[in-house]
């Protein structure tokens, strides 16, 4: 088959991890027969140095007219890169909201999911870990205080700044049904996050997430309040499946999730609306304290064209050679720096390009 894949390679680490993982898909392509096309699109940094701003209407139009994109990471330093002296709509991040609100992405997938080979990476202590842990983080990801009107005024000689929090019945009830359907092709649970014991917002995603609930009767299901959950997740990881939460408390919890695995060059996610196209990208940053060195572990972003395969594509045999390529590369004892063990075990570093090579090999 033939699928034309947009291709975000972005700034910091991202051309690096995301060269890797269009080699992989070429390999993918030649050993299963399909082509896939590229067309390469500016955004974040790299775009503001070309063209001043962080996304171009042209760029909009070139990822609506792939199939998928596939995206390394955007943004540099805050604290040292002059993007961040430009006004805020006009910084690598306002390039990546405006993608996914033109691209109605609402639903983000986060995995996050302890590798048995790299348990010596995971910071929490052994009795914690347990059987180890396997969850998926569905994020809203087009409304709340993201999407919210902001302004900063100076109120009776001082600056008072605003930003709001909104959330209709549709937002929270399209969200909501793709959690629980997650969750049936899984091990059929749902945490729902919110803090309903404050925000009237939470309330109201309360009250539909139990309406969409009674639809999937066999998917056991109950409400956490997000300072809970925090604690949750490094007292007792394994007790989540689907974490199902608004905007802000998803950006959060993903971030602690995704640290909690101890390997967040491996996690993978997915940026999905109604129709079969998907953003897909790692869950880790642009790193620029590292970019440039081969160094980068580009295993996120290969998962995250295997996820590209299986949920925009329907390629599920290509997905799973992928992915069983990765366990069995970290199997054979090849790590990149970020996650090597902390136990002394002998294992054989390698760099961004030939843990590329390795996964080729082994697929
Ligand atoms: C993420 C990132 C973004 C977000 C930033 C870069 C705007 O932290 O994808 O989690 O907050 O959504
Ligand atoms: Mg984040």
């Amino acid at each position: 088959m033939e699928f034309n894949v947009g291709v975000i390679k972005g700034d910091g680490i991202g051309p690096e991890v995301v060269t890797e993982a269009v080699k992989v898909l070429d390999a993918i392509a030649a050993k299963f027969n399909h082509k896939f096309n590229y067309t390469d699109i500016l955004m974040g940094g790299c775009s503001i140095d070309a063209t001043g701003v962080p996304l171009t209407d042209e760029a909009i139009e070139a990822a609506k007219a792939s199939d998928a994109v596939l995206l390394g990471s955007i943004g540099g330093n805050t604290a040292t890169s002059p993007w961040y002296k430009l006004e805020p709509g006009l910084r690598p991040e306002a390039g990546l909201l405006k993608l996914r609100k033109s691209l109605n992405l609402f639903a983000n997938l986060r995995p996050a999911n302890l590798y048995a080979e790299l348990k010596e990476a995971c910071p929490l202590r052994e009795d914690i870990i347990g059987g180890g842990f396997d969850m998926m983080i569905m994020r809203e990801l087009t409304g709340g205080l993201y999407f919210g009107e902001r302004s900063t005024v100076e109120e009776d000689g001082q600056l008072v700044a605003r930003d709001s929090l909104t959330y209709s019945e549709n937002e929270i009830r399209r969200i909501a049904k793709r959690g629980f359907d997650i969750a049936m092709k899984r091990r059929k649970k749902v945490t729902s996050v919110d803090k309903a014991n404050v925000l009237d917002s939470s309330r109201l995603w309360r009250k539909i997430v139990e309406e969409v609930a009674k639809d999937y009767p066999e998917v056991e299901y109950e409400h956490m309040l997000v300072d809970n959950c925090a604690m949750q997740l490094v007292k007792n990881p394994g007790q989540f499946d689907v974490i199902l939460t608004e905007n802000m408390f998803g950006d959060i919890l993903s971030d602690e999730a995704s640290m909690v695995t101890g390997s967040i060059g491996m996690l993978a996610s997915a940026s999905l609306n109604d129709t079969r196209f998907g953003l897909y990208e790692p869950s880790g940053g642009s790193a620029p304290d590292i970019a440039g060195k081969g160094i980068a572990n580009p295993i996120a972003t290969i998962l995250s064209a295997a996820m590209m395969l299986r949920f925009s594509f329907d390629l599920d045999r290509e997905a799973d050679a992928i992915e069983a390529s990765v366990k069995k590369v970290l199997q054979l004892g090849y790590r990149t720096i970020d996650i090597m063990p902390r136990d002394g075990s002998v294992v054989t570093e390698v760099g961004t390009s030939k843990m590329g090579d390795l996964i080729i090999e082994n697929l």
